[in-house]
């Protein structure tokens, strides 16, 4: 078995328990058939493999490490943090692992131009940086609100050539992205591969991006089994889509001993309308051709929603993220952004790392757990993002 290889989840037809599917007409249906066998065919040729395997070492600068924040463990006076640093990938973050497999794929099926949507602009970026490494045209479809607040992201996506489409409809944000791009995608989808941003929207993009992010959990697991001879009492990460998530949580799912916690935007508090707590306070239903948990109104419309990270502001989440809350095997908290900004400040000046707003939400959570635990226990949590994309809204926030 090649580190490459999965758990049997989804069944055939992309389900994750109900969630998951095709929910999409019948001629995009094949299409998406299409990328599932292309993907299943590539995933296991040695060729692929060796060739993502270079990229993961020499281009992104896997493995990336974990490390033991010994500062802010002592500060917190409980359990030990570790931080597994995806915000040291070339990038910045953890978007780079799926979308090297995303631009392979699409140059193996010969199409002509790669499209997105992007949030807080790290999938944009890992996706511009992909498809100049791969020379294919690049289109990405972002938010007028996150433009204006991730700058940095956007200039560098013009510099490494991909084309930017600002999105002014709606909320302008996150979701208002998704639904651009997938009309501008449905223009020519036979020759265009709409590579999506998380474990989200129809089979196999749920599936196939979980399986190129699971890198992360592999090396995790295997690094904290050899610094300290055991697994961690506690793992977490931020929940957006979910795919820095799932790509840590899936080599654990199997320790029993090991408790899982996915954390989701609280934005302005729970009891407001300004939040983004799609597994905490949303139902199952259908967005972007699947079933998963969706934060909708009485119509069934997903709901604006509200998170100070711009890559964690959407109504839907990823099937199996769904599907494991159902299965009680992942527990899913809750930060607000008054929370995230204290940890972002905390980990800035305690440790010398500044991680992304996004990624800020999972070290709130185990700033709030940490007390309550033993020295002897641990809490891993995946960084999932670096922070410079954030210094100079924080800056302005909190009027330093
Ligand atoms: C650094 C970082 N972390 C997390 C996320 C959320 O995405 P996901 O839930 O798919 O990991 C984003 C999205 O843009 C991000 O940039």
């Amino acid at each position: 078995m090649s580190k490459f290889d999965f758990a049997p989840m989804p069944d055939a037809k992309g389900y994750f328990g109900e969630f998951g599917g095709q929910l999409i007409p019948p001629e995009l249906k094949a299409i998406m058939d299409e990328i599932d066998l292309a993907y299943e065919e590539i995933r296991q040729q040695p060729a692929f493999q060796q060739e993502l395997a270079t990229l993961f070492n020499d281009y992104v600068g896997r493995p990336s490490p974990l490390y033991h924040a010994k500062r802010l463990s002592a500060k917190l006076g409980g359990a030990q943090i570790y931080l597994k640093r995806e915000d040291l990938n070339h990038t910045g973050a953890h978007k780079i692992n799926h979308c090297l497999g995303e631009a392979l794929l699409a140059k193996y099926m010969g199409k002509t131009k790669v499209i997105a949507e992007t949030g807080a602009g790290q999938h944009g970026v890992a996706l511009a940086t992909a498809c100049a490494l791969v020379g294919i045209p690049c289109e990405i479809h972002m938010g007028q609100v996150d433009i204006e607040k991730e700058h940095p992201n956007v200039s560098k996506m013009k510099i490494l050539g991909c084309k930017l489409v600002p999105v002014t409809q709606g909320t302008a944000t996150l979701k208002d992205a998704v639904d651009s791009a997938f009309v501008e995608y449905l223009k020519d989808p036979v020759n265009y591969l709409y590579a999506i941003g998380s474990v989200v929207g129809p089979h196999p993009f749920p599936k196939m991006v979980r399986d190129f992010q699971s890198i992360i959990g592999q090396e995790a697991r295997e690094q904290f089994q050899a610094k300290t001879g055991k697994l961690p009492d506690y793992i977490t990460a931020c929940v957006g889509g979910g795919s820095n998530a799932i790509g840590l949580f899936t080599a654990f799912l199997a320790d029993q001993s090991v408790k899982i916690v996915g954390v989701e935007p609280a934005g302005m508090g729970l009891d407001t309308d300004k939040h983004s707590a799609t597994l905490t306070l949303g139902k199952p239903g259908e967005i972007h051709g699947m079933k998963c948990y969706v934060l909708a109104d009485d119509t069934g419309q997903p709901m604006a929603v509200h998170s100070i990270a711009s890559g964690l502001d959407y109504p839907g989440v990823g099937p199996q993220h769904s599907y494991l809350k159902e299965l009680g095997r992942v527990q899913y908290e809750t930060a607000t952004d008054e929370e995230c900004l204290t940890a972002f400040m905390t980990l800035s000046q305690v440790e010398g790392i500044i991680p992304a707003l996004e990624s800020s939400h999972a070290v709130a959570w185990a700033m709030r757990t940490a007390p309550q635990l033993s020295p002897e226990q641990s809490i891993l949590i995946n960084v999932s993002g670096r922070g410079d994309k954030d210094t100079d809204y924080v800056i302005s926030k909190l009027g330093l």
